[in-house]
C-alpha cells in the first residue's frame, strides 16, 4: 500500500464495510490476527500513525515489534534500507514504514516478501491517513460526492494533502478549494493530477473568504521539518489560523478535519465547537487501520521484486509506465534514490517512479 491509488474502488468499499462492521462488533475481531506480527519501522517521528497501527494490531490479537528511533537500530551503523527490509520481512507478516525520503516505501517494497504499508514518505504520500480521512468523511457525509472540500495550510510539503487529493481525483464529483499562501501552494504534479481527473479546483488565499462555501475544512500545519531555512518557516507558520471569529462565517453543518498534530493553526477555542471532528477522525483512523491490517497480514507471501529481477516492470514501477534505458538521476534531492543509490533507476515515463518528480 504505497499510495491510495494501489486500492481499487472495490477494495476501498470492502475496507469501508469492514470498518463499519468493526465499529459495530469490535468483539468479533479480538482474535482475528492472533499469531501474526506487524513490523513497525519509523525513521521519522509519529504519534497517531504509529500508535494507531500498534493499537489496531493489538486489538486484532496480533503482535508488533520495530523501532521509532532509527538511531537505536543498525541504521546508525550505516545499514541500508534494502538490508533492513530483507531481514525484517523474515520476521513479520506485514511492515509499516515511515521515512523522511520520498519513495522510501516503494523502495522497501522491492525487497520485501510481505506487504509494505506506507506510513508517510517525506512530503510525498500518506495513504493510511487518506483512508482515515475518507472513512471519517464517508461516515459523516455518506461519501465525497458533491462536497466542497477546503484544503488549507501547507499544500506544498503536506503529504496528507497530496494523498487525499490523489484519492479525491479518483472519486470525482468533488470540488476542492485550495487555501494557502503562494509560498506553500500545491506542487505541480498534484495540480496536474487534478487537471487530468477534471475535478473543479478553486484557489482562495484568504480563509475568511473561502470558509462560507465549504462542507469540509481540512486544516494542516506548516511542515517545519521540510524547510531548509528556519527563518522562512518562522515567516510562514502563522499566516493562516482558524479562530472562532473566522469560524463564525462557516455553515452550521461544516466539519473541521485535521490529520494532526496541530502547531497553532487551529485555535484551541475551536475544539469545543461541534463542527470540530479532528479527534474523532484520529480515533476512526485506528479502526480503518484494523480493516487494512486484516487484509494485508492475510496475503500470501511473494517473491520480492529484487529476486524476480523484474524491477523494471509491473507493479513496482508504478504500473503502466515505460522504463527508459537512460541512466537518470532524480532531481529531487529528498528522493530515496539519493540516500540509497543502489536502487533501480527512477525512470518511468518522464516521472520518477519513487517520488513522482518530473525527470525532464
Ligand atoms: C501527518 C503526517 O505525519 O504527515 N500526521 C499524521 O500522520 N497524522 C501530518 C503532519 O505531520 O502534519
Amino acid at each position: 500500500m504505497i499510495d491510495f491509488s494501489d486500492l481499487t474502488q472495490r477494495e476501498w468499499q470492502h475496507l469501508y464495510h469492514r470498518f463499519e462492521d468493526i465499529l459495530e462488533h469490535p468483539g468479533d475481531y479480538r482474535d482475528a490476527l492472533r499469531g501474526q506480527t506487524l513490523a513497525s519501522l519509523f525513521y521519522e517521528p509519529s504519534t497517531r500513525t504509529r500508535l494507531s497501527f500498534e493499537a489496531a494490531m493489538q486489538r486484532l490479537g496480533g503482535g508488533v515489534f520495530g523501532f521509532s528511533d532509527p538511531m537505536a537500530s543498525s541504521v546508525a551503523k550505516g545499514e541500508t534500507l534494502k538490508d533492513t527490509v530483507i531481514m525484517v520481512t523474515g520476521y513479520s507478516d506485514a511492515m509499516v514504514m515511515r521515512h523522511p525520503c520520498e519513495g522510501a516505501a516503494l523502495a522497501a517494497s522491492l525487497f520485501s516478501a510481505r506487504p509494505v504499508i506506507n506510513a508517510g514518505d517525506g512530503c510525498h504520500c500518506h495513504p493510511t491517513q487518506t483512508l482515515t480521512d475518507l472513512a471519517a468523511i464517508t461516515r459523516l457525509f455518506g461519501g465525497v460526492d458533491g462536497l466542497r472540500i477546503g484544503l488549507c495550510g501547507d499544500l506544498k510539503y503536506g503529504r496528507t494533502i497530496h494523498s487525499l487529493l490523489t484519492a479525491l481525483c479518483r472519486f470525482g464529483g468533488v470540488k476542492v478549494t485550495l487555501v494557502s499562501v503562494p509560498e506553500l501552494a500545491l506542487p505541480a504534479y498534484a495540480k496536474r493530477a487534478c487537471d487530468a481527473a477534471g475535478i473543479q479546483v478553486a484557489e482562495e488565499p484568504d480563509l475568511r473568504s473561502a470558509i462560507g462555501d465549504l462542507d469540509i475544512l481540512y486544516m494542516t500545519r506548516v511542515q517545519r521539518e521540510r524547510f531548509a531555512d528556519p527563518a522562512e518557516y518562522e515567516r510562514l507558520k502563522d499566516r493562516v489560523i482558524l479562530t472562532p471569529d473566522i469560524l463564525s462565517g462557516a455553515r452550521k453543518d461544516m466539519r473541521i478535519m485535521h490529520p494532526l498534530p496541530r502547531a497553532g493553526e487551529i485555535d484551541m477555542e475551536v475544539d469545543r465547537d461541534p463542527r470540530a471532528v479532528y479527534f474523532e477522525q484520529a480515533r476512526l483512523g485506528m479502526v480503518i487501520r484494523m480493516a487494512l491490517l486484516l487484509e494485508m497480514c492475510r496475503l500470501p507471501s511473494f517473491t520480492p521484486a529484487y529476486i524476480r529481477d523484474d524491477t523494471e516492470s509491473g507493479r513496482h514501477t508504478n504500473s503502466g509506465r515505460t522504463p527508459s534505458q537512460a541512466v537518470l538521476r532524480c532531481p529531487n534531492l529528498s528522493c530515496i534514490t539519493h540516500k540509497e543509490p543502489y536502487l533501480p533507476l527512477p525512470a518511468g515515463d518522464g516521472v520518477c517512479r519513487y517520488c513522482d518528480s518530473s525527470l525532464t
